[in-house]
């Protein structure tokens, strides 16, 4: 069967960092729903005009259009591991997810929940840059871009949607915590340290 790994964590935890490094190395699928709602907004399609107002707000985007989305993708990547990132986020996207799973000869296998503190999340945030061209994240501290590459700055990454969207993480997204502990899936790392040691606590639940 192939694997269905969950990234659960706070908004700038590093899920998205290791997502695309063990994409790389690993050949998993990463399935971010936060990279599939930026791509619509820029495209410009209904998907993303219904969703743009919430991202701005720091606010989750509803139920019904995240559920469908992930639905649709899933189908197309049968039979390939996957790292669900940044799904589910709330207690009803979970049930929706559990629900679906089996029909498409998949269940969920670890949950891994980076563990940061908010100032971390505030400092990593403030400071990240992404190239437009490949997706790829830097840090302009922790992994500052080479200088040929011109990046740029996500418009949810602003202080005030920051703290917004801890707050929305704290309290429609931890519930999920109790839920994958309860089912005996969860994983908790430490996502202060660095990337390297976040890969390999990662690669020691995932093998
Ligand atoms: P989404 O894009 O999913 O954002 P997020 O969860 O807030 O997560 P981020 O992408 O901000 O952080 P990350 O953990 O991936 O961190 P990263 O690796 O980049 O969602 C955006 C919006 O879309 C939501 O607000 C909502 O509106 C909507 N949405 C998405 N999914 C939804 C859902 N399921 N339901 C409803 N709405 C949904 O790292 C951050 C920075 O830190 C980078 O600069 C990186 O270089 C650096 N860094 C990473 N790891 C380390 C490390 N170990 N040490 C030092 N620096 C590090």
């Amino acid at each position: 069967m192939a694997k269905t790994i969950i990234f659960l964590g706070p908004p700038g935890a590093g899920k998205g960092t290791q997502a695309q490094r063990l994409a790389q190395e690993k050949g998993f699928i990463q399935i971010s729903t936060g990279d599939i709602l930026r791509e619509a907004v820029k495209n410009g399609t209904e998907l993303g005009k219904k969703a743009k107002e919430y991202m701005d707000a720091g606010k989750l985007v509803p139920d019904d259009l995240i559920i469908s989305i992930i639905k649709e993708k899933l189908q197309e990547l049968e039979g390939k591991d996957i790292i669900l990132d940044g799904f589910p986020r709330t207690i009803p996207q979970a049930e929706a997810l559990d629900k679906m799973l089996p029909e498409l000869n998949r269940k969920v296998d670890a949950v891994i929940l980076f563990e940061v503190p908010d100032e971390l999340v505030i400092e990593r945030l403030s400071g990240r840059r992404i190239d437009p061209k490949t997706g790829k994240v830097y840090h302009v501290k922790y992994n500052p871009p080479p200088s040929d590459v011109e990046v740029i700055q996500r418009d949810d990454d602003k202080e005030e949607v920051i703290r917004k969207r801890l707050e929305v993480y704290h309290q429609q997204t931890t519930p999920l915590i109790e839920y994958y502990k309860k089912q005996n899936k969860l994983h908790v790392i430490d996502a202060s340290k660095s990337p390297d040691e976040v890969y390999k606590e990662i690669l020691s639940v995932i093998e």
